[in-house]
Formats: C-alpha cells, sequence, structure tokens
C-alpha cells in the first residue's frame, strides 16, 4: 500500500474524538488550528470549548474587544495571535460579510494566517488538496524518507513542502492532511516513538538506519537574552478596609503587548532592596509613608522562547491613595501574562 494509504487507514483506526472534528465550520477549524499552532491538543481543547462557548460566531468574535479575547487566550503565551484572531474576526464580518473565504490563496490574505492555517482550513473544509506541513509533519516526513535538511531552514521548509505535496492523498485530503499530523502526534511521536508496532516500520528510511531519534533536524535557535524585571506590588488599605494595587498595560511592540502587569523595573541585572527603594519613586507621585518587602527571594526564572525574565516581586505598602488605583477584586478581570497570574495566584489577591 502507497504511504498516503497507511497513513489513512492509521487514522481511520486511530483517530481520537475532538471537539473540533465534529465540525467543518471553517471558523471553528480555523479557532482549533490557531490554537493548536500554540499547544498540545491535551491543553488545547478546553481552550477551544472555553472560546465556542463565549464566540459561538464569528460575529460573536468580532463584535468582541480586544481585552476578552485576550483573556480567554491567557495562558496560551505568544499574544500577537490573539490579537491576530480578533482583528481576522473583524475582517471576515466586515469585508467577507462573516463569512470564511474558502480557497487557500484567499484564506492567506487574513491576518495571522499562514501556509499552514490555509492549507488545513481550505482542506478540511472545502476539500481543497493543499499538503499542511506542522511539526509533527516534518517529523514524519524526515523519519519514513530519512531526510536531514534542516527543517528551519529556507532549504527545508521548501524540500518538505514540495515533498508533503508529492505524498498526499488528494481524494481524500481532509482526512489525509489531519491523519499524518495525529500520525506524528501519536505513533511517531517526538521522544519514545512507537516504531515496533508502526504500520510504516518497513519501509522506514529512518529506523532502518538506526536514526529516529536524530530527525527530524533543527538549526540551534539565537542565543537567549536575559532580562531582569523587578514587579512592584502598591497595597494600599483604606479605612474600610478595601484594598487597592495598580496594574499598567504594557505598550511597545515587544512581549505581552497590551496586556496588563504591575509596575515594573527593568534593570540590567537583579536589583537589591536598597535599588529599589530608590527606583521605585519614578513609578508613583506618592509621598506618604512606604514599607518595603521582597516577596521572592529567589529570582524566578520565566523562560520565553527567546528570553529568560529575572523576575523579583516587591511589595510596597504605602497609606496614601495609589495614582489609578485598582481594588483587589477587580484584578481578576484584566488579561495578564502567566508569569503575573502566577504571582496573583501564589499572592492570593
Ligand atoms: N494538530 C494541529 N491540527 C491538527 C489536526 N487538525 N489534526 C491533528 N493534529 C493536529
Amino acid at each position: 500500500m502507497s504511504f498516503s494509504g497507511i497513513i489513512l487507514d492509521w487514522y481511520h483506526q486511530n483517530k481520537r474524538s475532538l471537539p473540533w472534528r465534529k465540525s467543518l465550520d471553517p471558523y471553528k477549524i480555523w479557532l482549533s488550528e490557531i490554537i493548536l499552532q500554540q499547544t498540545r491538543v491535551a491543553q488545547g481543547a478546553p481552550y477551544y470549548l472555553r472560546f465556542v462557548e463565549q464566540f459561538p460566531t464569528v460575529h460573536h468574535m468580532a463584535n468582541a474587544s480586544e481585552e476578552e479575547v485576550l483573556k480567554l487566550w491567557q495562558g496560551l503565551g505568544y499574544y500577537s495571535r490573539a490579537r491576530n484572531l480578533h482583528a481576522t474576526a473583524k475582517i471576515v464580518v466586515n469585508q467577507y460579510n462573516g463569512e470564511f473565504p474558502d480557497t487557500y490563496n484567499e484564506l492567506l490574505k487574513l491576518k495571522g494566517v499562514g501556509d499552514y492555517t490555509a492549507s488545513a482550513i481550505s482542506s478540511i473544509c472545502f476539500n481543497e488538496p493543499q499538503a499542511v506541513v506542522d511539526g509533527n509533519v516534518y517529523r514524519v516526513l524526515s523519519r519514513y524518507f530519512g531526510i536531514d535538511i534542516p527543517i528551519n531552514s529556507a532549504e527545508g521548509i521548501k524540500y518538505f513542502k514540495s515533498l508533503a505535496e508529492k505524498v498526499m492523498d488528494v481524494n481524500d485530503i481532509r482526512d489525509y492532511n489531519q491523519g499524518i499530523m495525529e500520525f506524528g502526534a501519536i505513533q511517531c511521536s517526538p521522544k519514545k516513538p512507537l516504531c515496533l508496532h508502526c504500520p510504516l516500520n518497513e519501509s522506514c528510511v529512518a529506523l532502518q538506519k538506526g536514526i529516529v531519534g536524530q530527525l527530524p533536524v533543527k538549526l540551534k535557535k539565537t542565543k537567549v537574552r536575559n532580562r531582569f524585571f523587578n514587579y512592584i506590588i502598591p497595597i494600599y488599605i483604606d479605612a474600610d478596609g478595601n484594598r487597592f494595587t495598580n496594574l499598567q498595560q504594557r505598550k511597545g511592540k515587544g512581549i505581552w503587548q497590551n496586556l496588563w502587569e504591575f509596575p515594573l523595573i527593568e534593570s540590567n541585572s537583579m536589583l537589591e532592596i536598597e535599588d529599589v527603594d530608590n527606583r521605585y519613586k519614578q513609578l508613583f507621585e506618592g509621598n506618604g509613608e512606604i514599607e518595603l518587602i521582597e516577596f521572592n527571594e529567589v529570582a524566578i526564572i520565566h523562560k520565553l522562547s527567546h528570553q529568560h525574565l529575572h523576575t523579583k516581586f516587591w511589595i510596597l505598602n504605602t497609606n496614601t491613595e495609589i495614582p489609578n488605583q485598582i481594588s483587589f477584586e477587580k484584578i481578576k478581570n484584566f488579561p495578564v501574562p502567566v508569569l503575573i497570574a502566577d504571582f496573583i495566584k501564589a499572592f492570593k489577591f
């Protein structure tokens, strides 16, 4: 049997029942594929279900605020995907009359929709013969055909796309594309692939050569950048015992654009209490008495794809009102990065 025939057979016997597989609605497929670019199926499914509950159609999402979309996305990371999600929902409603485009070429014009997503939507929803190439597909193809061209090089991207097109099944592209991704996720997994019971094991080049664990090849990532974050958590308790703090919205093009965080002092190395004591006044006008407490003695290292954020939280108790203060109860309504959400949990706001 052909490669694609074996993948299809395997898929029909092993496919998981996943919430988005019950639908061919391009809105739902688009949503699930964007979420799955960010996380694995097990973690992504609850996000998908919360999204479709709150925004059952593209109109609901388009009518929501960006903050609501960011809030639902919270925890998945890489927030530009969430902003693109919202922007695309508005484009579909305003420029496409609420109907997703039904071809690969037209889908590519949407924000945040690249070759992978356009291929997935056009093939799954509209049966267009477009080969998907995601991390799973790279792994399956590089191992089965024994290809060691780096998958993140210009040459590799071109090579694997063309190989994927050569081996796909154009007559059942919907199941074939989902099948090869599912096969990569379950059978030909990164760490412990199930080669012993694999339907492709008699013709898999990597298995024959004993190099399954070495494929796919990836070029080393750029060096990580170390950053030093000092979050100041001002706390004011009024005469009635109501507690207040402050959050600020992150602007600019860098990480966490438009998310909220506590007032931040970024420094070139980790600060000591005296440094923070001298510098917090940059952030507040407050002229009352203050007490500064180091919340975590050992810096938390929060790892992003290209940055390590060495982070300390400093509690600043004050007996005067805080400019733009926010009551403790309202804090959970703000979309915040995971680093801040974890602190909010630990501090028991
Ligand atoms: N990973 C991302 N999208 C997928 C899909 N549609 N089927 C299987 N695995 C996937």
